[in-house]
Parts: structure tokens; sequence; C-alpha cells
């Protein structure tokens, strides 16, 4: 059994997280709540310890890792030539879901940032992570804590179920907040690019930067020539191993649900619905097993629960699913990237 620890979310035990620190500074890894997702840690200065955790992973050394920072001291341990403007708007960001890609120091080891010239930093708001790196004293390297191409985890089961035994201490602080990875933007490039939405949308970060970002292609989800840009785009995600498509948000999408289940009924292929509390009654209609993502009217209550409802897919007796999508705005940006890569591109558009 791997070795857990359970604390309070809100007012964790700090005796506990002086323990886990303990590990971190031994090179260890450990799993431990953000405000996003679970992260898996290891000290980011230490090259050692930042392998083990890419071992873990089965993450590609292509792929670049947060640093988790819990004081801008430590902002300026790892990034170099950091303007005025850019510092005064991270002060409104931070700490929260947000990740800004910015030059980096030289102490930041390569492996760390996959070779990159360029480090992915962020300061969490949960009192769990913050705690963690206020007692480590160093800012800590950690992706998310799921096994590479799988759902990222939001509750510690999920971190048990997918790397078990192998990492050193797992803390368990219940349910993340939020449920879906940390907005990330591109600040080494002149305007900003988003890189990955998360809680935080574009328009509010055009607010605080006081400027136009760019919004590539790959950040609805689609878009398969500019992945490259960040390394972690190209690889297939939150996928389960069962067959996912998805339904688009549009017009008549209780026509269109009904319409897509009948033909794969027509097929002999028995669908489940991966949705929302409006559309249940399809789903009894037709007798299919349903996953309940919450309410379409609450799209912060869908991304919660999103990476959850995924992991369900499987675990339901199911031939395929079926996802229903939400409107693109504000963290329905971050929903639709999600589920499109997890339907591995399979979308039926309604119309
Ligand atoms: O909410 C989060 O961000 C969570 C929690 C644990 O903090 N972390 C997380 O890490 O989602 P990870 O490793 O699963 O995703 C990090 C993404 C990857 O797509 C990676 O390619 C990108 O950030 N990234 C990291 N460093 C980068 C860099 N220097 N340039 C461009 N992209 C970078
Ligand atoms: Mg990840």
């Amino acid at each position: 059994m791997p070795k857990v620890v359970k604390v309070d979310p809100l007012n964790p035990d700090k005796e506990i997280l002086r323990d886990a620190a303990e590990v971190l500074k031994r090179g260890g890894v450990i799993a431990f709540p953000t405000e996003t997702v679970y992260g898996l840690g290891a000290d980011a200065m230490n090259s050692n310890a930042v392998k083990k955790v890419f071992e873990i992973k089965g993450r590609p050394p292509d792929n670049p890792l947060i640093v988790h920072i819990g004081s801008f001291d430590m902002l300026f341990d790892v990034s170099a030539d950091l303007d005025e403007c850019i510092i005064k708007s991270l002060k409104t960001l931070w700490p929260g879901p947000f990740t800004a890609i910015v030059k980096k120091r030289e102490s930041v080891p390569d492996i760390t940032t996959a070779g990159l010239p360029f480090v992915a930093v962020r300061m969490p708001a949960h009192p769990v992570a913050l705690t963690l790196i206020e007692e480590f004293g160093r800012p800590i390297a950690a992706p998310s804590a799921n096994r590479s191409g799988k759902p990222s985890p939001t509750i510690a089961e999920h971190v048990i179920e997918d790397l078990g035994d192998s990492v050193d201490l797992i803390i368990d602080g219940g349910e993340t907040f939020f449920g879906v990875e940390s907005t990330i933007l591109d600040l080494t490039r002149d305007p900003p690019m988003l890189l990955r939405p998360g809680p935080i949308d574009p328009e509010t970060l055009e607010k605080i930067f006081g400027r136009k970002i760019v919004i590539p292609n790959f950040v609805r989800g689609l878009g398969e020539a500019e992945k490259a840009l960040a390394p972690g785009m190209k690889y297939r995600h939150y996928a389960p191993d069962k067959k996912l498509i998805l339904i688009e948000d549009g017009e008549n999408m209780d026509i269109c649900i009904r319409n897509v289940i009948k033909d794969f009924l027509d097929r002999m292929l028995k669908p489940c619905i991966v949705g929302y509390e409006e559309y249940k009654y399809i789903a009894s209609i037709y007798m299919l097993e349903f996953i309940s993502l919450g309410s379409i009217r609450n799209p912060y209550e869908i991304a919660k629960n999103l990476y959850k409802g995924l992991r369900n897919v499987d675990k339901t007796s199911a031939d395929l699913c079926i996802a229903i999508g939400v409107d693109e705005k504000g963290i329905g940006l971050a929903i639709m990237n999600r589920l499109r890569k997890a339907s591995g591109y399979n979308i039926v558009k309604c119309t």
C-alpha cells in the first residue's frame, strides 16, 4: 500500500507538511493537492529528484514541468529579466490557478524545463500546496499526478489508482477546487499567447495584462499544426480507454443527442452518456448509463466533475460513450479543450 496521509484542505496540520517537506529534501517524490488538480512534486532544483517524476509518470522527457513557488522571492530565484508591468499583473493573479511561461535562470536544471530556456511558474492558492512549499523553502516541480495520458487526478484515490506504490507519499486533502489544470500564458512572446485554457479565462487575462492576447486554434482543442508550441499539447490526453464521441454544443441539442444515440443502437452498440442533469431524461428513455457532470447552468461545477466523469467512462458496461459539449465562454473554453482531446477529435456537430 502507498503511504497516504490525510490533511484538512483549508487548515492543514503544519507538522504533517513539515514531514512531507523532509521527504522532498531527501530527493523524494510526493503527490499533493492544489486548487486545480493533484500534483506530483519533487525539488525543482534537484535533477535526480525531477528525473524520478518523469519516470513515475511515464512522461516523455521533452515535456517540461511547472515550477511551483510560494513567494515572489522564489519567482526571482527561477526566472530572469522580468518586466515590472508583468510582475504587477502576476501579483494580481497569484496565488491562483495561473501559470506563466518566462525566461529561466541558469540555476533551474535543464531536465525541469526539458532543455528549454523558458520555465513555467505558478504560485498555487491551495493552503496545502502553499504550506508545503513554505515548509520546504524551495520551488517544487510538479506535473499533474496522473499516469501520462490519463485524466488529471482531482481526488487522492485517482493518484493511488494511477501511481500507487511508486510515490514516496500521497497527501490526501480531499477533492481539488477547480478540477481542471491552470491557465498557461506564454509571456515570452509579444503579444502573450494562451497555451492552455483553464480557470482564468482569456477576457480576464486581457484585463489584467492590459493588452490583447493571442488564442491559437490548439487552445480550443482544434488545429494540429500549432501543437508543438506547448510541448504537452502534442500528446494524447485525458482519454478514457473506451471510445468517446463528443457532441458539440449547438442548436436543438436534445434532438441531436437522441439521433446520435439511435444511430449507435441501430448498429447494436450501447452508448453511455457523459452529460448534464438537464439531459439525464434522455439517458433514461433509452435506459443508458448516465455520468453526470452537474448542471449545464454551472460550468464551474462541470469543470470540477469532469475528470472524475471521464475516469468513470471505463467503469461503465457501455460499448462506447457520448460526451455532451458546453458553450465555450469563460471556463467553458477549458472544458471543451479537454473534451475534444479526450474524444480523440471524434466530434459530432449539431445544426
Ligand atoms: O494546474 C496545474 O497546472 C497542475 C497543478 C499540479 O499545478 N499542473 C499541471 O502540470 O497541469 P502538467 O505538467 O500536467 O502540465 C503542464 C503543461 C504541459 O503541457 C507542458 O508542456 C507545459 O505546461 N509547459 C511546461 N513548461 C513549459 C514551457 N517552458 N513552455 C511551454 N509549455 C510548458
Ligand atoms: Mg498533466
